[in-house]
């Protein structure tokens, strides 16, 4: 978790600790500096789970860029760390510690990092890091997993695919969670007629799955450009029938929404081909989870992809789409951003602090437009800095907007 956030007074020289709790007046030595920004109004609780691998690089920054902006608007952000995946197994032996589990439940939202570690990739699957990514959202019950994909004018050139294809994409991937083949039963492995050894899931949905889901997406088209494509295999599956029979039902509530519906097979040519005609997706667990994965080819980096995953009540789940990447890990270059903007989701959908989130979202901006790249997204011309510096850079942007009551301005110490 990251530590006390230290800003200094240009005019005093003194630094300060500004961390929630703290009161509106902070005192140190014999000067007395008042935040004018500072006035706790609303006080929030985050669980946050760094989880595996860059998630321990990425979060850090987020929390910082969460308690800064908190700050600014009047809000009291505490945070609490908890284990989940190979951190956890390490530590109690399981993915998910009841612990976790409880306080996650409590909090108003959960911050998460990623799951997944090579050293546990081959354990049975109760002793996977995944498994505790899957029962926190059974936990939480977060039905709805919501990602979002735009190209930022600024970065153009980091995408493979032409500029003129992705040019304006704004789009969000509205994937079902916690039903479907990942989650339905029977499942399990068995012996055949023939002795062999079979693995099997179910592809099942119910109406009331399919309604749910559907409900969110539509209520979100409302409120973005209207356009809904429900994405399913109904020409095989029976659990996509029926989803194609109820999203088509609940579209006459919604005149106000278009609705079209594709194969998987052809959304995943259509996405790549012609990303601008998409709104939102609607589409099932497994689907989502493919072609999400898919659609960071369009931005140019899995790296700028941030997920809300939320249910009717109780807190939300919001975390970068990247995995652990062990890869990266250690050595400070993974893209901070979709952990940022995860938080960004976090303000604005989880405790619907639009202006909390405006100004993360603002200061990511910011310093894409100041030229600061990671590797995933550096193209000539810009400036390639690590994990570290791009999150310092983006308490910067956010910083350089804290004033004090005497009116200098509050800097970052870096
Ligand atoms: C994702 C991940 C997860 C999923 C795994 C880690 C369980 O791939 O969030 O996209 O498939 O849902
Ligand atoms: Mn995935």
């Amino acid at each position: 978790m990251a530590g006390l956030l230290r800003i200094h007074v240009s005019s005093t020289r003194n630094p300060v600790a500004l961390r929630s709790g703290t009161k509106q007046t902070y005192k140190r030595a014999s000067v007395r500096v008042t935040c004018a920004a500072y006035t706790p109004k609303k006080r929030y609780s985050i669980a946050v789970l760094p989880g595996d691998g860059v998630g321990n690089e990425v979060i850090p920054i987020a929390v910082d860029a969460l308690r800064l902006a908190g700050s600014l608007e009047g809000l009291e952000l505490s945070f609490e760390e908890l284990p989940i995946g190979g951190v956890a197994l390490d530590l109690v032996g399981v993915p998910l510690p009841d612990e976790t589990l409880r306080k996650a439940k409590q909090s108003d939202a959960v911050l998460l990092g990623a799951v997944g570690w090579p050293k546990w990739d081959d354990g049975p699957k109760h002793l996977k890091p995944i498994t505790g990514l899957l029962q926190l959202r059974a936990g939480l019950e977060v039905f709805s997993n919501l990602r979002p994909i735009r190209v930022f004018p600024q970065l153009i050139g980091s995408t493979c695919l032409r500029k003129e294809t992705v040019q304006g994409v704004d789009l969000m991937i509205i994937r079902e969670l916690t039903g479907g083949i990942y989650n339905a039963h029977p499942r399990g492995f068995t012996t055949n007629e023939k002795g062999e050894e079979v693995g099997f899931s179910t592809e099942s949905y119910s109406s009331s799955e399919v309604d749910n889901i559907a409900r969110v997406a539509f209520e979100i088209a409302k409120q973005r450009r209207g356009r809904l494509c429900s994405v399913d295999k109904a020409a095989i599956l029976e659990g996509s029938m029926l989803w194609r029979k109820r999203v088509t039902k609940m579209a006459s509530e919604y005149p106000e929404v278009e609705v079209s519906h594709l194969l998987i097979d052809t959304a995943a040519m259509d996405l790549i081909r012609h990303p601008t005609q998409f709104d939102i997706i609607l589409t099932g667990v497994m689907f989502g989870d493919i072609l999400s994965d898919l659609a960071a080819v369009i931005p140019g980096s899995v790296g700028l992809l941030p997920s809300a995953s939320l249910g009717d009540s109780g807190p939300g789940i919001f975390e970068p789409v990247h995995g652990s990447a062990p890869r990266h890990y250690g050595k400070d270059t993974a893209n901070p951003l979709a952990a940022v903007l995860s938080a960004v989701m976090l303000l604005r959908y989880g405790l619907k602090e639009e202006k909390a989130a405006k100004r993360i979202e603002d200061a990511v901006f910011d310093v894409l437009d100041r030229g600061f790249r990671t590797r995933d997204i550096h193209t000539t011309g810009t400036k390639l800095v690590g994990c570290k510096r791009m999150g310092q850079e983006i308490l910067s942007s956010l910083n350089a907007r804290v004033l004090a009551s005497n009116g200098s301005l509050v800097q970052l110490q870096n």
